[in-house]
């Protein structure tokens, strides 16, 4: 059935404007007043709401295994609260076993991606390298749809890489028209930092963000900045936490490297001193990598979104129950690392971030769509309010308000850690490619409504970036020859 959204302010990342969207099918098929819509169209009542692109969230952890457990969240609850939150679409990490074939992972997550309600996308991890791997990546990006690679620079042991893999994997990247992306942590020294803490006696989360400070993250930063410089592909830094990182990526911009930066929704509100609840679940629910920061450097985030320096505010939602994170109870190295944040992430980011004029309605726009579209090369299909583009949106009540709590949620663990926040603004209504997807506070879409996106390579970005390092690259010189 058609859908008319009559009577709101659409709001694009670069341009708002009063008008009605008529969706037909998959697609926004008008835009304007005085439309005229066909019989038996479903009329949506927007009167002083946004008419805003769904949010796309590009980092979520659904059905992940991990730390010897699995996040709880998977691609059915998940996308259900997504949906709730006013988020159309993630990108979650396909994350091979060390050995695995990507191929088989690929496999692997499309059958956990069956469940979804929601539009979904895949990001492929580099978890270890041989030529197995980096032949398989062809693959991953011209038949499956992946243009955008991983690389854990922390977790020694399971899933970090170092440094020649970064760069063999990156030069790949590059070649195949892919985005890499980092987990910057230095992770040899988080190793020793966590047994030296240990060992001193610190068993509790509070040993989680010591044994994590935000200079391990800067410099993993930077260090990755410097690897994809070398080769001349752009970068894609997840979870910026601390200044230290946005200071690198900052530098990296200012001397004209494509490097992009996603802090996420926990970082700008919550900080470090929830690890020092005497709470050991309190402090534990929250335990995630990077942890959360001392309060100082939220400034700096909120500046960095506002200042184009970071592009995406994204949730990394990887949830545990609180038994599961008991499993780091006498020892916090133990502790599935990983906090949700789907459901919450667009109200939370409105309430903090354009209620209190840190951004405006269009910037919020981009930061939870429209860059991260453009990055991952799926604009404008998704990311815009535009005739042609995907019927993902949301109508946004700015008046709205509600106080967040477990007891509510859709997520399926049971706590949150935003708990009795108030937030005002929230998605009223949620299209999901031309459905109705949460209305009257009910989500109307089944598991298995959801579509695998797949991308193409080469966004504009990577081609500039790739054609600028070959045209300034170091030249040979020529010599006379010598002859002995
Ligand atoms: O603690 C986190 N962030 N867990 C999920 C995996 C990752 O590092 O992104
Ligand atoms: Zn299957
Ligand atoms: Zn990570
Ligand atoms: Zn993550």
């Amino acid at each position: 059935m058609p859908i008319l959204i009559r009577g709101g302010t659409v709001v694009n990342a670069d341009h708002s404007v009063r008008a009605d969207v008529l969706v037909d099918g998959e697609t926004i098929v008008a835009i304007g007043t005085g439309l005229t819509v066909p019989a038996g169209t479903e009329v949506i009542d927007a009167g002083g709401c946004y008419v805003m692109p769904g949010g796309i969230d590009p980092h979520t952890h659904l059905d992940m295994p991990f730390m010897g457990t699995s996040s709880a969240d998977d691609f059915e609850t998940g996308t259900r609260a997504a949906l709730s939150g006013g988020t159309t679409m993630v990108v979650d990490f396909c994350l091979p076993a060390p050995g695995q074939s990507l191929l088989a992972a690929y496999q692997e997550w499309r059958h956990k991606g069956e469940k979804a309600l929601s539009d979904y996308g895949l990001h492929m991890a580099i978890t270890w390298w041989d030529k197995q791997v980096h032949d398989e990546m062809e693959t991953c990006v011209k038949t499956y749809g992946i243009n955008s690679y991983k690389h854990f620079m922390a977790y020694k042991g399971s899933l970090m890489v170092n440094d020649d893999e970064l760069f063999q994997a990156f030069s790949r990247c590059a070649g195949l028209g892919a985005l890499p992306m980092v987990h910057a942590e230095n992770g040899d020294l988080v190793w020793q930092l966590q047994k030296l803490y240990f060992e001193r006696g610190y068993t509790g989360p509070e040993g989680h963000p010591y044994s994590r400070p935000p200079e391990v993250e800067g410099e993993a930063t930077n260090r990755a900045i410097v690897i994809a410089d070398m080769i001349g592909v752009p970068l894609y830094v997840v979870h910026t936490s601390c200044t230290q990182s946005l200071e690198a990526i900052a530098r990296a911009r200012a001397a004209g490297k494509r490097v992009y930066g996603e802090p996420l929704v926990q970082y700008l509100v919550l900080d470090e001193s929830e690890y020092r609840s005497t709470d050991w679940d309190h402090a534990a629910r929250r335990v995630m990598s990077p942890p959360f920061r001392d309060k100082k450097h939220q400034d700096a985030l909120w500046a960095g979104l506002a200042n184009g320096t970071l592009q995406v505010v994204a949730t990394d939602h990887c949830s545990f129950t609180t038994q599961q994170k008991r499993m780091g109870l006498g020892d916090f190295r133990k502790i599935p690392n990983g906090t949700a944040g789907l459901e919450d992430r667009l109200p939370v980011l409105w309430t903090h971030g354009v209620a209190t004029g840190r951004l405006t309605k269009e910037e919020f726009v981009a930061v939870t769509s429209a860059n991260i579209a453009r990055i991952l090369n799926m604009y404008p299909k998704k990311g815009r309010v535009a005739v042609g583009s995907d019927a993902d949106l949301i109508v946004w009540d700015p008046e709205a308000t509600k106080t967040i709590t477990a007891a509510k949620q859709f997520s399926a663990i049971d706590y949150n850690v935003f708990e009795g926040i108030a937030v005002t603004g929230l998605p009223v209504v949620t299209v999901s490619r031309g459905r109705i997807a949460w209305k009257d506070k009910e989500i109307r879409l089944e598991p298995g409504d959801g579509t695998y996106v797949p991308r193409d390579p080469f966004p504009a970005a990577h081609v500039a970036s790739i054609t600028w390092k070959e045209a300034s690259r170091p030249r040979p010189v020529g010599r006379i020859e010598v002859t002995p």
